[in-house]
């Protein structure tokens, strides 16, 4: 599969998610504002990619830096922070990288800037590898939760293409595959933007992974017909209790599994847990645009011109919804998540 995002000869590339399924193109930015854009119209989309690409948009920017001093390129590069960070509001990743290439840059602010320069790329791409390894983890772990013959519910798009490669729910998804369990999935649409029908189930069809796509309406039912064995789905941010913040209608899926006594499963890696929020009403949820719900890809109307809309992207799920959270540490019950971060 074409990578998420790759640095190649000094440019930033994507694979633009907003043309999937349709169109397999890949974005090369070589300013730092054109990977601000790219993450606020979901060419590159899902917690952990967002962040692999902040940083190299960061590191992107950092090489048009002319400094004469530490002092004025500590400045210029805050400037392209503060932008990076007005990109999207809730998955903490994005937050989480810059700051920590902002520590990377401060930590080394008695070497050359040329070296500094240098530097911020090779530590970009090792957030990139990190990101890979930690949702390698995050599969294996997950795989021992899944039985031979499963049918498993995932909402949204939690794989290759949310993160730097192989995915955190996917990832488990993937794992157990790997491991020649007689698995299935289903996979909800996710409206407005079809994460799951334009990108979980295109990802799943390309490995082979047996997968039934399904319109969110048509959960409950299932689940109460028993064609449902377990679900799991990603994250955009962890709070401290243990409640979660992840695409909209998470929060129905996870309810109604409850109600059926269903495992609902969260994966993600610790770059996703934000102990600074105690619980899950402190995280800020983004609105989006209307016309990603009155109309289709914004050219066909579906809905009467006027219409007052509510588009938040995201929900939070209570921990008591949540059966366990699977991260690259290991598999905890949610309100030990903080231990995870200790
Ligand atoms: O709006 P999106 O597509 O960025 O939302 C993505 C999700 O909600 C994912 O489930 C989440 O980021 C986890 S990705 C591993």
């Amino acid at each position: 599969m074409i990578p998420t995002v790759e640095w190649e000869h000094g440019a930033v590339k994507i694979l633009d998610q907003s043309l999937l399924p349709e169109k397999v193109e890949v974005l090369v930015c070589h300013e730092y504002q054109s990977v601000v854009h790219a993450i606020q119209d979901l060419k590159v989309r899902g917690a952990p990619a967002i962040g692999v690409t902040a940083a190299m948009g960061l590191a992107l920017g950092a090489q048009s830096i002319k400094a004469s001093s530490f002092t004025e390129f500590q400045t210029a590069f805050q400037v392209m922070c503060d932008c990076m960070s007005s990109a999207r509001p809730t998955a903490v990743n994005l937050f989480w990288a810059i700051d920590r290439m902002k520590r990377f840059v401060l930590e080394r602010k008695d070497k050359p800037l040329e070296w500094i320069q240098q530097q911020v790329i090779l530590e970009a791409q090792a957030i990139l590898e990190e990101d890979i390894r930690m949702n390698q983890a995050i599969g294996d772990f997950g795989a021992a939760l899944i039985t031979d013959g499963q049918t498993i519910l995932t909402h949204c798009n939690a794989g290759a293409l949310a993160t730097a490669g192989y995915g955190t729910a996917l990832g488990v998804i993937r794992s157990a595959w790997k491991t020649k369990k007689g698995i299935r999935v289903i996979a909800d649409e996710t409206r407005p933007v079809l994460q799951g029908a334009r990108l979980t189930a295109w990802e799943l069809q390309q490995d082979g992974i047996p997968t039934t796509l399904i319109t969110d309406n048509a959960a409950g039912s299932l689940m109460k017909q028993g064609r449902i064995h377990l679900c799991v789905v990603g994250a955009d941010r962890i709070a401290a209790n243990g409640d979660v913040a992840n695409k909209i209608g998470t929060y129905s899926v996870a309810v109604l599994a409850k109600a059926h006594g269903i495992p609902f499963y969260v994966a993600a890696p610790s770059s996703t847990i934000d102990i600074t929020m105690t619980s899950g009403e402190h995280i800020p949820i983004e609105q989006r645009s209307s016309t990603e719900v009155t109309t289709l890809y914004g050219r066909h109307p579906i809905a009467p011109e006027g219409i007052d809309v509510l588009n938040p992207a995201f929900d939070v799920t209570p921990a008591e919804y949540i059966t366990g959270i699977i991260t690259d540490h290991g598999v905890v019950v949610p309100h030990e998540i903080a231990t995870i971060i200790a």
